[in-house]
């Protein structure tokens, strides 16, 4: 067992992975069933199918293919959600906003929110999970996106208080799809500008869809749309949460404040880039 688990660390190694060790023993806690945390590689016996499919994962992994859709499912915030190609690994990043948007829905006792290309969900199920009384919206293009936030949300037992709509911000009746107003609208639009996709590491652009990556020539089309329908059902007093990727934060608050909105405050992610955009309206 330890020579077998020692084996498939340094099989992740030579591959490049940077925390193989880590890596290891998430997918032998998968397999065998154990919690990752209280995992310990000695204990356990691995049986001749257990090892085949250890050997099969980690051949993938190799390959680039994201840990987190060969085990099925990521971390993010409190909890644990579905993933698989039809959805973006929720990243850690995405915690920032999720935490600022808790505190200002907290403290304003806002009650009704709306998640703009919600993906697996991972934004407003977190947000409901911490917020008593707040009901939500989760609008996207992708059937298929849906219906992984859906399972999410069913998980989690918050599919009451989550309504999910399918749709695209560039639909002329998006807002007929939707309520008249929301105290709070969170969003993380595809931002990469397109010709920068081709840089992106295998894991990303192979693995997450492009739907959810691409964000037009300057990567700003969606933040465009989404200013333009955001301030006809934003409540008076109302916040915007938006992410951004490297070097967007301040256009990004343009785009928005041309729309009659204000910055309130922009907050840096675990690298030091301004990726939380907070604005007013
Ligand atoms: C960057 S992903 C974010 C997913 C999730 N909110 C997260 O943070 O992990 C962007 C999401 O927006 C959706 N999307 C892209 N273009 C859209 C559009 N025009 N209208 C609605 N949703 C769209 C994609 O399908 C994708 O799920």
């Amino acid at each position: 067992m330890t020579d077998f688990f020692q084996s498939i660390t340094e099989k992740l190694k030579s591959a490049g992975i940077e925390d193989a060790k880590f890596e290891a023993r998430l997918i032998f806690a998968f397999v065998l069933n154990q919690d990752a945390d209280n995992f310990y590689f000695s204990c356990p016996e691995v049986s001749k199918e257990q090892q085949a499919q250890i050997l099969e994962i980690t051949q993938k992994r190799i390959e680039h293919f994201p840990l987190c859709k060969l085990l099925g499912k990521k971390g993010f915030y409190k909890y644990e959600f579905i993933v698989n190609e039809d959805v973006l690994s929720p990243r850690p990043d995405t915690e920032i906003l999720v935490e600022a948007a808790i505190s200002i829905i907290k403290e304003h006792s806002f009650k009704t929110m709306l998640d703009l290309g919600t993906g697996s969900g991972c934004i407003p199920l977190s947000i409901l999970g911490d917020v008593e009384g707040l009901k939500a919206t989760a609008v996207d293009i992708s059937e298929k996106a849906l219906n992984v936030a859906k399972k999410n949300a069913d998980n989690l037992s918050l599919s009451k208080r989550i309504e999910f709509v399918q749709g695209s911000w560039f639909d002329e009746d998006i807002l007929s799809k939707l309520n008249k107003s929301y105290d709070v609208i969170v969003s993380n639009p595809p931002y990469i500008p397109s010709q920068d996709i081709l840089e992106l590491s295998t894991e990303v652009k192979e693995h997450d869809p492009m739907l959810a990556l691409d964000g037009g020539k300057d990567g700003l089309d969606s933040y465009k749309r989404i200013a333009q329908i955001s301030k006809e059902i934003i409540s008076d007093g109302g916040f915007i949460l938006l992410e951004g990727g490297i070097g967007q934060a301040y256009d990004i608050e343009k785009i928005f404040e041309k729309e009659g909105f204000t910055k309130h405050k922009i907050l840096k992610d675990y690298g030091n880039i301004d990726r939380c955009i907070i604005l007013k309206k």
